[in-house]
């Protein structure tokens, strides 16, 4: 299963990137609020997102309206080619998601800071995808039924939302199970991004559901290498060697 941080906090991104365990982003209207940013800063933000992790980055649109949907889309797909467009499991949605996952965009990257010598750009342009169709990410999915419908639409990923079925007194994670057994059966391919998890248990409990990826705040992620006895046993190893440097 892959790790991927649910935030657009550039700093929290930075210290998951370097534990070398990162795998993609999750950002959405709430986040890069939280983060600070308007509406006119997001495509340097996104853009500095990938410089710092050069892994995938889901950008959701807020217009509610299909047209409106792809043209968003159409536009965070230029800004970087880890850009993946996140878009509502809603019916004008899935019209959006048929559209944007059949048109052809290029990302050029305009705007970025790193542009000149970009490695990442290079890369993606050495595999010659730069002009790509956009990923999609479909967003609050709460059934089997509408990640069913998002992937037949064209998404690429589908974003079951654990915490919050949980919250309301269903089973997020049997929902995941269940999602994954169904992709199975029918060899269908698309990623189930586990999403709105709330502790470690939740990560456990996806992994083992079969999500593919799963996406969580930094505090999670943090919360998931510590034990006790790790740093007790760590301490305890430490003392040893040093008491050993000391008789000599
Ligand atoms: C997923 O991609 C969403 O950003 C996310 O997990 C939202 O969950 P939450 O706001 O309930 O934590």
């Amino acid at each position: 299963m892959d790790f991927y941080l649910d935030t657009a906090q550039l700093e929290e991104v930075r210290a998951a990137a370097a534990w070398g365990v990162l795998r993609g982003v999750t950002t959405n209207p709430s986040h890069m609020a939280r983060a600070g940013v308007r509406e006119s800063e997001m495509r340097r933000h996104v853009q500095e997102l990938c410089w710092i992790a050069d892994v995938p980055i889901s950008v959701e649109v807020v217009a509610l309206e299909a047209d409106g949907m792809v043209a968003q889309g159409l536009d965070f797909a230029t800004w970087s080619p880890h850009v993946v467009v996140k878009l509502p499991t809603t019916v004008e949605g899935l019209k959006a998601m048929a559209r944007l996952s059949r048109s052809k965009v290029t990302a050029s990257c305009q705007g970025c800071t790193h542009l000149t010598d970009c490695p990442i750009r290079a890369r993606f342009a050495q595999q010659q995808r730069l002009i790509r169709q956009p990923e999609i990410n479909a967003t609050l999915i709460f059934t089997v039924n509408q990640a069913l419908l998002a992937l037949a639409a064209g998404a690429s990923y589908v974003s079951p939302f654990v915490g919050r079925l949980d919250a309301v007194g269903e089973d997020g994670v049997a929902l995941v199970a269940d999602l994954a057994q169904i992709l199975r059966v029918q060899q269908q391919p698309g990623k189930i991004i586990a999403a709105a998890l709330r502790h470690p248990v939740h990560v456990t409990a996806v992994a083992r559901a079969g999500a593919h990826i799963a996406t969580m705040a930094y505090t999670i992620l943090t919360q998931l290498i510590e034990h006790p006895l790790t740093t007790a046993g760590l301490e305890a190893f430490l003392q040893d060697y040093r008491r050993s440097q000391e008789e000599r």
